[in-house]
């Protein structure tokens, strides 16, 4: 039972991909098909594969109509494509299939839960969209729409809240077999929480209460939220839209905030304790998790930043790619990071240089490319002079690179983007404060052709940015003003 408007978005996906080259794609970080690409959906281990869905408008590089793209992968760096699996081709979903999840049923089918987009005249003469949650239910290929959707409506939303934001469920099952989901939500005013839902078979659900709520201090709007329990806490995570900065820990637009908190199963009840974002680059957003098999909980964000998505022109076949898998864990209260260790399994040759000592620019052997995974460890150079700066550059040529910097004394990270080869007066430049001391730091960075990835001291701070410069830029170089002595181990990937 495939309607027409998915039959067409399948065949076009199929034809329209043949004209994309390899090279213009990233290697090992999941892009869209065609098209456009926005965040990841129904994240979730499947009859023995990982499934990821995602927002999805095959027919151009920007937002349109929202489908759901789909592939698979064994290990989360490798992606097969499947044909789409949703078109907004019903009454309920017409404007869009929105942003949710994915669970197991215990019949063995798969459930797909997601916002049904409906625009509706007001009585003002205004349209809005009525955002409503859906069922769709299937085998890992083709999923058929529930008969009875939507099946959470504005009738199960607590007073005051705005039926036109109210997306992007995230279901679990608990181990007594029912099922829970968080939702995005505001009030009429604008101010974002997340809305808590339980049920028996993901069918029937009942508004259970306000999980968490922003009270106006982390942007307007909270979408796609996740809910979990990781290390003994309670983890929510949810992407605010319209933030304003704080200090160096949040930056203006829409950004990422992850809440740790006490959690109490029995009544179902969040203390939030602390909060933080979760990436302090510039191209983080949507971040969605799934519990693996082997119980690790593994987050995938898109790699992209809504301010600046819309600067290319409409002839670019693509727009939009995930960024890697990443391992969570929390310590002393924080949200860390680290890329999965499948990664490993692509390393290709290493290169080793210890104890590199360097006032000014370096160059090391071995050390270039566009698909790299390197490790760096510095020091001062001299224990009584701490250097200003360091700086490791990439994607070089003689006019291009793109750049992660320290300054110790600072004890900021910071993302550069300026000399990439952008025309365009957007964001190039992020900052993170970093725990460091004596200017010892360490940092793991990911590069796949269009983007860098910055896990600083073991996954404590993560800086995620895409470039777009020629790929014949494929230089590697260090600076130090002052003297720093360095440990770098590198690999290629595969
Ligand atoms: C977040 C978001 C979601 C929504 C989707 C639409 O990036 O705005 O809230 O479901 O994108 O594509």
């Amino acid at each position: 039972m495939i309607s027409q408007t998915l039959r067409d978005a399948r065949k076009y996906e199929e034809t329209m991909e043949k004209k994309i080259g390899r090279d213009d794609k990233p290697d090992f970080h999941l892009s869209t098909r065609v098209g456009w690409m926005n965040d990841p959906n129904g994240f979730s281990y499947y009859n023995g594969e990982y499934h990821m869905f995602y927002q999805y408008h095959p027919y151009d590089s920007h937002w349109g109509p929202m489908h759901w793209g789909h592939a698979v992968s064994a290990d989360l760096l490798r992606w097969k494509y499947l044909p789409a699996a949703l078109a907004p081709d019903t009454e309920y979903d017409r404007d869009g299939c929105f942003s949710g999840s994915a669970v197991v049923l215990p019949d063995g089918r798969h459930m797909l839960l997601y916002t049904g987009v409906a625009k509706e005249t007001q009585p003002d003469g205004s349209m809005r969209e009525v955002q409503t949650q859906c069922v769709a239910v299937g085998d890992g290929m083709d999923y058929e729409k529930y008969a009875g959707n939507p099946v959470i409506t504005e009738k199960d939303l607590p007073e005051g809240s705005s039926r036109f934001d109210f997306r992007d469920p995230k279901i679990w099952q608990k181990p007594d077999g029912s099922y829970r989901c968080v939702a995005g939500n505001c009030t009429e005013e604008g101010d974002g929480r997340i809305l808590l839902y339980s049920s028996p078979d993901g069918i029937n659900w009942k508004y259970e209460k306000i999980l968490a709520a922003n009270h106006m201090r982390f942007g307007r709007m909270w979408e796609c939220p996740d809910f979990f329990v990781l290390d003994g806490k309670g983890v929510l995570i949810t992407s605010p839209q319209d933030m304003f900065p704080q200090g160096f820990e949040y930056h203006n637009g829409n950004g990422t905030l992850c809440l740790i908190g006490a959690y109490d199963d029995a009544t179902e009840t969040f203390t939030e304790e602390g909060n933080q974002a979760i990436d302090y680059g510039i191209d983080f957003y949507a971040p969605q998790t799934v519990l693996a098999p082997d119980g690790r909980r593994i987050m995938i964000g898109w790699m992209q930043n809504w301010d600046t998505c819309n600067l290319h022109t409409p002839a670019q076949p693509w727009l939009g790619q995930m960024t890697l898998p990443r391992e969570l864990s929390v310590h002393n209260g924080r949200l860390y990071q680290k890329p999965i260790r499948e990664l490993d399994d692509m390393h290709g040759k290493e290169v080793r240089h210890e104890n590199v000592t360097f006032t000014d620019v370096i160059r090391l052997a071995g050390v270039e490319g566009r698909k790299v995974d390197m490790e760096l460890s510095i020091r001062p150079g001299d224990a009584q002079n701490i250097y200003r700066k360091f700086a490791v550059r990439f994607a070089q040529d003689d006019t291009c690179h793109t750049s992660i910097s320290f300054r110790p004394y600072e004890s900021i990270v910071k993302v550069d983007r300026k000399f990439s080869g952008s025309r365009r007066a957007i964001i190039h430049q992020r900052r993170c404060l970093v725990n460091s001391e004596g200017g010892v730091l360490k940092m793991r960075i990911i590069l796949d052709k269009f983007s860098v990835e910055a896990f600083v001291n073991d996954g404590e701070h993560v800086l995620t940015a895409t470039f777009y410069t020629d790929l014949a830029a494929d230089g590697i170089s260090f600076y130090a003003d002052g003297s720093v002595t360095m440990d770098i181990v590198k690999y290629e990937i595969k």
